[in-house]
């Protein structure tokens, strides 16, 4: 059943390729240069006109709402705030009648997530959700929502249901787009032959499975880590972060990296590894100064870079090369050696990938 793997995370990881087409299918038309969404049909004038948008979820799922906001503001010019559900159902948010609320989550069976959705809706908001599990809880209390159809996840560490989320996330932003008219026909066709070209850009990526296993053995013993990423790129460093701490039971944090300098860079000597997502995109020039502040502090540096990238390697201890795409659908590839280094540095250290210690699948209790 974990077809031929050893983990039923790595069988997860290497699906990718095809989850993520599984989850454009029937969806993005290439020939056309058109996308629909069927499962919000009913409520896509709702969304078009929205004045703001709030997105609701836990963990992963948080993270992968935060590149929605990113992208969303940058395509569509809707202001999006993301959430998390425990706070938000405490806080007494401003919710009014017709305010659209979007919720994601793998399972659908998260209990802060749910407690935000029915507190939402009691205010009179549309929810809708970005579910993987068909017929969830969340998926029946919702108004509508949109599948990730990644196929069932079993390692409790969420790998290609962040993936998928971030693709439907990215589906949705691009057709708002169009029909707000907020993005030029140019750019929306030249976003949809990217996304048709994702699923093989990842299928490269895996493909350097062993760089990074070496690179697992020769950090498995740190006690710390950090992850900086920028712009597009900043979810996905904390995304790294979290999948490393879950699995390897390793303190990591995840931070913007300009804001290191406000506190995080006391941390850095010789015995700290850090991780930079550092692709080329808008925010590379600064990234490069970021790499250098660490440097000169002696940090040990692993870069994740486009292929083919020169100024970072001179500069950085170890690079990760990625296939180059636009930098709004980055977050797919580049969250990609992340989830590899979290596993293999977990095998290196005997943990249980599949089951880590203190957590469950889905989190049913607040
Ligand atoms: O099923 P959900 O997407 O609602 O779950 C949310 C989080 O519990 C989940 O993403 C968790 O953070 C993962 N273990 C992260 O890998």
């Amino acid at each position: 059943e974990k077809g031929g793997f050893e983990h039923f995370m790595l069988k997860e990881i290497f699906e990718q390729p095809t989850s993520i087409a599984d989850c454009m299918r029937g969806r993005l038309d290439i020939a056309q240069k058109s996308i629909k969404l069927g499962g919000i049909e009913a409520y896509i004038n709702q969304l078009i006109c929205a004045p703001k948008i709030t997105i609701v979820a836990c963990g992963t799922s948080w993270l992968a709402g935060v590149v929605g906001e990113y992208v969303i503001e940058e395509f569509c010019r809707i202001p999006i705030k993301v959430e998390y559900a425990s706070e938000f159902r405490y806080r007494n948010p401003i919710i009014k009648p017709g305010d659209i609320i979007i919720a994601i989550s793998q399972s659908g069976e998260t209990a802060d997530t749910l407690a935000a959705i029915e507190l939402a809706q009691a205010k009179g908001a549309t929810v809708l959700s970005i579910c993987n599990v068909v017929g969830s809880s969340i998926a029946r209390t919702t108004q509508a929502g949109i599948y990730t159809h990644a196929g069932p996840e079993i390692g409790v560490a969420s790998t290609k249901a962040f993936t998928a989320q971030i693709t439907v996330l990215i589906l949705l932003a691009l057709s708002l787009a169009q029909q707000r008219k907020t993005i030029m026909q140019a750019s929306f066709e030249e976003l949809i032959d990217e996304l048709a070209n994702l699923p093989d850009k990842v299928k490269t990526m895996l493909q350097q499975e062993c760089k990074i296993k070496g690179l697992a053995n020769l950090f498995k013993d740190a006690t710390n880590f950090l992850y900086l990423g920028r712009g597009y790129n900043y979810p996905v460093a904390l995304e790294g972060a979290l999948k490393l701490k879950e699995l390897s039971y390793i303190h990591a944090e995840g931070y913007p990296a300009a804001e290191m300098k406000h506190g995080p860079i006391a941390l850095i000597d010789e015995n700290m590894p850090v991780v930079f997502i550092a692709t080329q995109d808008r925010t590379y020039e600064k990234i490069i100064s970021n790499i250098q502040e660490i440097k000169a502090r002696k940090g040990k540096i692993i870069a994740i870079v486009t292929q083919g990238d020169e100024r970072v390697k001179q500069l950085v201890d170890y690079v990760i090369e990625v296939p180059a795409t636009h930098e709004a659908l980055m977050p797919i590839i580049s969250v990609i050696p992340l989830q590899l280094l979290a596993y293999y540095i977990a095998v290196e250290k005997g943990c249980n990938v599949d089951q880590p210690r203190n957590l469950a699948k889905s989190v049913t209790v607040e």
